[in-house]
């Protein structure tokens, strides 16, 4: 059989470091591939005007699968600041190279899974009726609209005269802005589609069907965000109805659903949302599970899937001689990418042995330990990303 060729981004800061922990584990693991180096990140904006080259947009349209580390970003202003002077006066803008990727490939849908570990010591206690201390047992899948909605960049400061003409044509608006000075609005839109709301809602009850979860709940504000929320929980009560009776819809508001988080997080299955509200509920079930460190996602569009920790670059750990970031999420990333390969022995495999190892507890990143990140850690006990990752290879 031909091997596959996975093109790797290791991006920016810990990037380099958990992508090459997953390498190793997926190796190790038995996994049979071709890896392709892809540049990406802030490097190849300070030298080349442009943190996505066109030759790595090449390689994913080749090859289809992406891994990828992180990349730094920073505002407009201090991107300006670090270009190559060489490149000054040519107009260039800093923007997202993840972000741009989402939109290039039209990676629409965003899959953040939230499992509890057993033994993790970062796993969110409450207390019960009865005074006692409850762990409770998440076992969520965030499905993220990625493409549309607040983060589309559709957006202006001191709007042209045709959108403010646009805008004035509404009643609400007139009713609230119509003495403010042009100069004085900014406006960042929300359009939701018809096509990418039904492609998102589909995948979230079709996992919930394969992997047999109750309910899919629909997490986002349509009391009050009409037009967009309202849109996506009418076409998931007509989905439900026509094609997944057997699962539950239910719909919470993502204000309520953050309250929820800490009081009942174990009552969730499938979570489906917009692109901000799937964002930030994806953050706060991860916060639950042990946070940055275990917080891993897949990207996937209709041709090409790139898989990710949620984690940015901490380049604040990038430089230590001996790296101390957890390289669990990296590495549960690529276990999405070989279940979407359809690798689901290798992927079974690297799961249960992750599970192993932080259930006997023996080995555990500064992050597991809760001290506060440090060249020191190391000394103090905490394992290295090096030394995690034999961890998890040992016990494959
Ligand atoms: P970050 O995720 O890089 O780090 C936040 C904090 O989380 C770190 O200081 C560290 O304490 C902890 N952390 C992150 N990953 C960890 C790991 N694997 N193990 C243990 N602890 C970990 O976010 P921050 O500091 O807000 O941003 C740093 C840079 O990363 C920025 O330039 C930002 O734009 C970028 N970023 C990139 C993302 C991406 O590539 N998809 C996502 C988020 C931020
Ligand atoms: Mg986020």
């Amino acid at each position: 059989m031909n091997k596959r060729t996975i093109v790797t981004l290791p991006g920016d800061g810990i990037g380099r470091a958990v992508l090459d922990a997953a390498l190793q584990v997926l190796d190790a693991a038995g996994f049979e591939a071709n890896y392709v180096h892809a540049d990406i990140g802030w490097e190849f904006w300070k030298h080349e005007g442009n943190p996505l080259p066109q030759r790595t947009i090449d390689l994913l349209k080749e090859y289809k699968t992406g891994l990828f580390g992180a990349i730094t970003s920073k505002p407009k202003d201090a991107a300006a600041a670090e270009l190559d002077s060489k490149l000054n006066g040519r107009g260039l803008i800093y923007s997202s190279p993840i972000v741009k990727l989402r939109q290039l490939f039209n990676l629409d849908i965003c899959i953040r899974p939230c499992k509890t570990y057993k033994g993790n010591p970062l796993n969110f206690i409450r207390r019960g009726t009865h005074n006692q201390i409850e762990e409770p047992e998440i076992n969520v899948v965030i499905f993220r609209q990625n493409t549309e909605g607040l983060y589309s960049g559709v957006e202006w400061s001191d709007p042209p005269d045709t959108i403010l003409q646009a805008f004035q044509t509404h009643p609400k608006f007139m009713a609230n802005y119509r003495d403010v000075p042009k100069s004085d609005l900014s406006i960042s839109t929300r359009i939701f589609t018809k096509n990418a709301t039904r492609r998102i809602l589909h995948a979230a009850f079709s996992h919930a069907r394969q992997y047999g979860y109750r309910s899919v709940t629909v997490c986002e504000k349509p009391n009050v965000i009409r037009e967009t929320s309202g849109m996506m929980y009418k076409m998931a009560m007509e989905m439900q109805k026509e094609e997944f009776p057997e699962i539950e819809l239910w719909n919470t508001n993502i204000d309520a659903q953050i309250m929820w988080l800490t009081k009942n997080p174990e009552n969730y299955g499938v979570i489906v949302a917009g692109n901000m509200f799937g964002d930030i509920v994806s953050d706060g079930f991860a916060g639950l599970i042990g946070g940055l460190g275990f917080a891993c996602s897949a990207n996937l569009g209709k041709d090409v899937a790139v898989f990710e920790p949620t984690h940015g670059s901490a380049p604040k750990y990038a430089d230590y001689p001996v790296s101390i970031v957890n390289p669990i999420a990296m590495i549960t990333s690529s276990v999405m990418m070989l279940e979407h390969l359809g690798e689901t022995v290798i992927a079974g495999r690297i799961s249960e042995a992750i599970s192993k190892v932080i259930e006997e507890g023996k080995v555990r990143t500064y992050d597991m330990l809760k001290m506060t990140g440090n060249p020191d850690v190391i000394k103090q006990g905490a394992a290295s990303t090096e030394e995690m990752t034999r961890a998890i290879i040992e016990k494959l």
